[in-house]
C-alpha cells in the first residue's frame, strides 16, 4: 500500500475520538436508564455501545495497516438528561457529528482518488446514517400516536 495522505490520517484520528465518545456517551446512558428501572431501553443502548465499539476497532485496524498508532485525544463529554427523549436529543447530536465527519472523509478520499480509504469511510458513513434514522424511529416511538394525530388537527 502506497503513502497515505495525512489528511485521510487525520480524518481517521477524529474518527475514532467521535466513536470513543459515542462508546462512553451510550455506555453512560445505558448505565443511567438501568437506574430509573427502564431495564429494557438499557440494554438497547447497550447494543448501540457495542456497535459503536466495534467501529472503534475497525479504525484501529485500519490505522494499524496504515502503519500509524491510534492515539484517540479529547473525548467529547457524555451529555445526560433526565428521560429517555432527552438522551436520545443528545443522540441525534452526536450520531449527525459522526454522519458529517464521514461525509467529509468520502468528499476528501474522492477528491485525491483514494478509492481505498473512499470505501473504507463510505461504509462507516452509512452505517452510521442507519443509526440516524433508527434514533429518528426511537423517538417518534416515544411521542407516540395519539400526539401526532393532535399535531395532524392543525
Ligand atoms: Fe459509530
Ligand atoms: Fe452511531
Amino acid at each position: 500500500m502506497g503513502a497515505v495522505h495525512p489528511r485521510v490520517l487525520g480524518f481517521l484520528g477524529r474518527a475514532l475520538s467521535l466513536e470513543l465518545s459515542a462508546v462512553q456517551q451510550y455506555m453512560t446512558q445505558a448505565a443511567l436508564l438501568e437506574q430509573w428501572g427502564q431495564s429494557e431501553w438499557a440494554d438497547r443502548l447497550r447494543r448501540e455501545t457495542v456497535e459503536e465499539m466495534k467501529h472503534a476497532e475497525r479504525i484501529v485496524q485500519r490505522m494499524l495497516r496504515l502503519g500509524v498508532a491510534p492515539a484517540a485525544s479529547q473525548l467529547l463529554p457524555a451529555e445526560t438528561a433526565s428521560d429517555l427523549e432527552g438522551l436520545l436529543r443528545h443522540d441525534a447530536v452526536l450520531e449527525e457529528l459522526l454522519i458529517h465527519h464521514y461525509g467529509e472523509a468520502v468528499r476528501f478520499c474522492v477528491l485525491i482518488a483514494d478509492g481505498e480509504s473512499e470505501a473504507f469511510f463510505r461504509e462507516l458513513w452509512n452505517e452510521e446514517r442507519e443509526h440516524g434514522e433508527e434514533l429518528q424511529r426511537w423517538q417518534r416511538e416515544l411521542v407516540g400516536p395519539s400526539h401526532l394525530e393532535d399535531r395532524a388537527r392543525f
